[in-house]
């Protein structure tokens, strides 16, 4: 029998920022965005960018225009109810068995179709790229969803740092292979490592990020430390965890669901409460903490941002 042990990288409810200081601090930074709008743009300090301090705390966190002001669910759920196939194929895994996942020292190699390929260290992308709070629905593809404070910074920074060609029209997304830190990969439950990809108008679009934190606080491995994608109108899956490798690509690239079953997995996985899953319905879904199911909005509510990326395709085919 299993034997659960609280998992000693969670965080004490004690250490868990009260929800109460948490608020304090996002209205204190919605009243400097309203102080700070009289003052001219090239003379806000770099300060104002989000840093992360020794003790993994983000400070100075810029609030995104796309945030929701939904009710947030809270770490423990997010930290505790998880897909991470890598550790284990219950929601419980992840959260017990992903600290053994060292995120550091950890690189991203970021080539292909570029002009200027590089390779970026982790403390790199978190002193480099301005954190933005960014607090996101996230729709499963299972019918359960979530309210996540996301820290993160848009893709499309790191992409135009690079330099995509002209030929670039697809970006494909690799997670680490390491069975030694990644129990799950000496399964064959799934091809590994896991992969996925993304149109390159898809990767550009400033909802798309980069994740690298939770709550304020870097990320936590069993969320796809020590950074991972997250694309708030697509199906959970699509937002690959403890990406190492990310490659600019003319044809479309592989994708493990996909691969997988790809009668019931596509490539776009675009949140759409008119096409079921083959074997369940997607119009509605559960957020985890609720008692009543509530409807699916079609690209997850967020159509009038990215529904244009989409015109003239059909969308039962490309689902
Ligand atoms: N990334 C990797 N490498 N391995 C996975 O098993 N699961 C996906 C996605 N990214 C997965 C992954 C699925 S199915 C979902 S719903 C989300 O991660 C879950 O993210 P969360 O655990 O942070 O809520």
């Amino acid at each position: 029998m299993l034997i659960k042990h609280r998992n000693p990288s969670a965080p004490l409810p004690s250490e868990i920022t009260p929800k109460s200081v948490y608020l304090d601090r996002r209205s204190f930074l919605r009243t400097a965005a309203v102080a700070g709008a009289g003052v001219a743009l090239g003379s806000l300090p770099k300060a104002s960018w989000g840093t992360v301090a020794p003790d993994g705390k983000f400070d100075n966190l810029t609030e995104s225009r796309f945030n929701t002001d939904e009710q947030q669910t809270p770490w423990e759920t997010i930290t505790t109810y998880n897909n991470f196939y890598e550790f284990g194929f219950g929601k419980e895994d992840p959260g017990l068995y992903a600290r053994s996942l060292k995120t550091r020292p950890w690189s991203v190699e970021v080539g292909g179709l570029v002009a200027k390929p590089a390779t970026f260290g982790i403390e790199d992308i978190l002193k480099t790229f301005p954190q933005e709070e960014r607090i996101y629905r996230l729709r499963c593809v299972e019918a359960w969803s979530m309210v996540i404070p996301w820290v993160g910074f848009p893709l499309a920074d790191l992409l135009n740092r690079v330099e995509p060609t002209g030929a670039a029209k697809y970006v494909a997304f690799q997670t680490l292979y390491d069975p030694e830190q990644m129990p799950g990969q000496k399964t064959d439950a799934l091809d590994w490592p896991y992969v996925e990809g993304l149109r390159l108008d898809e990767a550009m679009h400033p909802l798309t990020i980069l994740g690298v934190g939770l709550y304020g606080e870097l990320m936590p491995n069993q969320n796809g430390a020590p950074i991972r994608l997250v694309v708030p109108w697509k199906y959970g899956f699509k937002s690959i965890k403890s990406i190492v490798r990310i490659t600019l690509t003319d044809a479309m690239p592989p994708t493990t669901w996909n691969d997988y079953i790809p009668r019931e997995y596509g490539f776009y996985a675009n949140v759409n409460p008119d096409v079921d899953h083959p074997r369940w319905s997607q119009s509605r879904e559960r957020r985890i903490g609720e008692f009543l199911k509530r409807d699916t909005l079609p690209f997850n509510g967020y159509a009038e941002e990215v529904a244009g990326l989409y015109t003239g395709m059909d969308l039962k085919k490309w689902f």
